[in-house]
């Protein structure tokens, strides 16, 4: 095992080498030794559009999740190469939905309901079940666009299926006012998703079950233990918390958003951040003039971002320098033209 600072080295000379081919993305979650050597940074939504606009690198290395790879591979041209440094770097939330599961609830949906549903799908999901929204008219979202993309999607048809983030559904609805009793979840495991036909008729926006392990962590307990501690700390989470979380925090938003927020506050700010660990972690260090802590006392860190270590990103950049590739994520055409399409659509809204 090479020391992390000679690793670092050698990344470096290994950017210079590859020059005006390359380009790094870094998502915010991504750990320090990582995203100090991306050339962009930004949340899903900023990523997705500078992977579209870079369209004179030949090579994209991705540092974040597989789905972000997967929407870099389809948003660029067919010679462009985007690379996952470990392709273990899932994203759990986005496996809570396959493209057959959706399939089979959209049919058994289908049966029980008049009028047009859209999909729309977190583009925290599989380029397979993009593509299944793409063919069926909807749309992608992120989470600075959600509610947006929602509005899009009623003004378009009767009701929204919304994939694969319950939490983010729940919110994005919440704040258009839809009432509670319009929004019903789908439960995979049960017939109609544990709901009566005269319960998804009546539905606006009916949500998968799906969700995030490490935003599942913030509860209304940790906020209201803040509010006690120092009343002065203002709260923000990102709106993969639970909606209990989400209304009773100050402010909600991306993990851009939440930099943001941090950003533009007055020095002596005092923050409390429910979102994963590496981002608050980097807000402290950048911002020594806040006061600024995990909403949670726990380590909330998404493992599998955390798997982009910086010896795998030297490895990938090692081999393209021997004019090798390793580790491509490549979306079959047939299927990236169809999620092209919810991407598309998405980045008009
Ligand atoms: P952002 O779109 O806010 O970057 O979030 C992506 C993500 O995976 C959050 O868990
Ligand atoms: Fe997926 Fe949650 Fe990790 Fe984001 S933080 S990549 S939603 S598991």
């Amino acid at each position: 095992q090479e020391n992390e600072e000679i690793i670092c080295q050698k990344i470096a000379a290994r950017k210079k080498e590859l020059g005006g081919n390359l380009l790094i993305l870094g998502h915010h979650y991504q750990q320090e030794a990582t995203f100090r050597f991306a050339d962009l940074t930004g949340d899903s939504l900023k990523l997705a559009r500078n992977a579209a606009e870079a369209t004179d690198r030949k090579y994209i290395v991705f540092c974040g999740v597989h789905f972000m790879a997967e929407s870099a591979d389809i948003l660029t041209a067919p010679d462009q190469v985007v690379i996952l440094p470990d392709l273990r770097a899932g994203c759990p939330m986005a496996d809570m939905a396959t493209s057959e599961e959706v399939a089979w609830a959209w049919e058994d949906l289908a049966k029980v309901t008049s009028g047009r549903v859209i999909p729309v799908t977190y583009v925290n999901s599989s380029a397979l079940l993009k593509a299944f929204v793409g063919k069926h008219g909807g749309s992608v979202c992120t989470s600075s666009n959600a509610e947006r993309v929602l509005t899009w999607a009623l003004a378009e048809g009767e009701k929204v299926f919304f994939f694969p983030d319950e939490h983010l559904g729940r919110n994005s609805a919440s704040a258009l006012g839809i009432a509670e009793d319009e929004v019903v979840l789908w439960q995979r495991a049960k017939p109609l998703g544990g709901n009566t036909p005269a319960q998804l008729e009546k539905a606006k926006v009916i949500l998968w079950d799906g969700y995030c392990t490490v935003h599942m962590q913030f509860t209304a307990a940790h906020v209201a233990g803040w509010r006690e501690r120092d009343p002065e700390v203002r709260i923000i989470v990102h709106p993969e918390c639970r909606n209990e979380v989400v209304n009773r925090a100050d402010q909600y938003g991306s993990t851009e958003a939440i930099i943001t927020a941090v950003r533009d506050s007055p020095v002596g700010s005092k923050w409390a951040i429910g979102t994963e660990v590496n981002l608050v972690n980097r807000l402290k260090s950048q911002y020594p003039d806040r006061e600024i802590h995990s909403l949670s006392p726990f380590q909330c860190l998404c493992s599998t971002m955390y798997r982009i270590k910086p010896g795998y990103l030297l490895w990938v950049l090692d081999n393209l320098a021997q004019g090798r590739v390793v580790n491509r994520i490549t979306v079959s055409p047939e299927v990236a033209a169809e999620a092209k399409l919810s991407l598309d659509r998405m980045l008009r809204i």
